[in-house]
């Protein structure tokens, strides 16, 4: 018997030019293969895709509703477009509906110039959003003594949440409230720096927008680069070994309960003291 050659493979089209992908593989990463850019803003590099915040919606042919490319999966045949005037119009209003409810230039940007929400907003066009702002402000967190927590400026994307759970399995943070009132929240909704957190700075590099930011390098005035950041974060562990050791006891207890968990891409190494000493030890997964 001859083996299909096109097993594992799915044929379809973007934006006209045919590609060809690994089965499994979603629209977003067959327009990444042509090089074709979808914005993304709750989806991640090492993160699952959650799909929530719609901003790489696409046209599929025949689908009466716009798809995020980043959840959707590809199909044999299937005829995408990624820019059509339907697509523009549908993001744009995607930003104006974040940028209603995040103040502009959020901290980040007023910093490092670099909000990812802001970033792709400005270059769709949009400035002004046409939408009134929440009723309700949310109260900035400023327990912590190494990460800023502005609640205004999260656009409940979800990084942090994959970043604390999946990636450093600390289970720090999620989702608490309803509706207009939905935040993120520490452990029971404690403040940051009175619930488990160890200060290992993962939500902080995953956040796209200034709602965590790193206090000493927004106070300092310096590029939050990554390096900087996660170093800073390391100095802190070291200077608070209870925080950390209160990390390594949970993270053991949560091996021993369920040893098979495997994050979105399996899980993390817990890093050793050596690797907290010495940043270059640690693998860097950039943002
Ligand atoms: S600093 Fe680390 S442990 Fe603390 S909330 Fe953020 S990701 Fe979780
Ligand atoms: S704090 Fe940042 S990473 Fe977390 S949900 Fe809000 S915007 Fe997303
Ligand atoms: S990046 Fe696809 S829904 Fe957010």
């Amino acid at each position: 018997m001859t083996a299909d050659p096109t097993a594992g493979i799915v044929q379809l089209t973007l934006d006209g030019r045919p590609v060809v992908v690994p089965s499994g593989s979603t629209v977003l990463d067959a327009a990444r293969t042509l090089g074709i850019d979808v914005p993304v803003l709750c989806h991640a590099p090492d993160q699952a895709p959650v799909g929530v915040c719609r901003v790489c919606m696409v046209e599929v042919k025949g689908a009466r509703a716009l798809a995020a490319a980043c959840v959707r999966g590809v199909e044999a045949g299937m005829e995408v477009q990624t820019s059509t005037d339907r697509v523009l119009r549908a993001r744009r209003t995607v930003y104006e509906m974040l940028l209603a409810d995040h103040p502009s230039p959020c901290l980040r940007q007023r910093t490092t110039q670099d909000c990812e929400l802001e970033t792709l907003a400005t270059r769709a066009g949009v400035v002004t959003p046409r939408f009134a702002p929440p009723l309700l402000p949310r109260p900035v967190d400023d327990s912590s003594p190494i990460i800023r927590v502005e609640l205004d400026a999260c656009i409940l994307c979800d990084r942090c949440i994959r970043g604390c759970s999946d990636t450093r399995n600390n289970f720090v943070i999620g989702r608490i409230g309803k509706g207009e009132t939905t935040r993120i929240a520490f452990d029971d909704d404690a403040p940051m720096g009175r619930s488990t957190c160890v200060g290992c700075g993962e939500c902080m590099v995953s956040c796209p927008t200034g709602a965590l930011t790193n206090k000493r390098a927004v106070e300092a005035g310096r590029s939050a680069d990554g390096h900087l950041q996660r170093g800073r974060v390391r100095l802190h562990r070291l200077l608070h070994p209870e925080r950390r050791s209160r990390g390594l006891h949970r993270r053991a207890a949560r091996s021993r309960a369920e040893p098979e968990r495997p994050g979105a891409h399996g899980r993390a190494p817990v890093p050793s003291e050596a690797d907290v000493l010495d940043p270059e030890r640690e693998h860097d997964r950039g943002t």
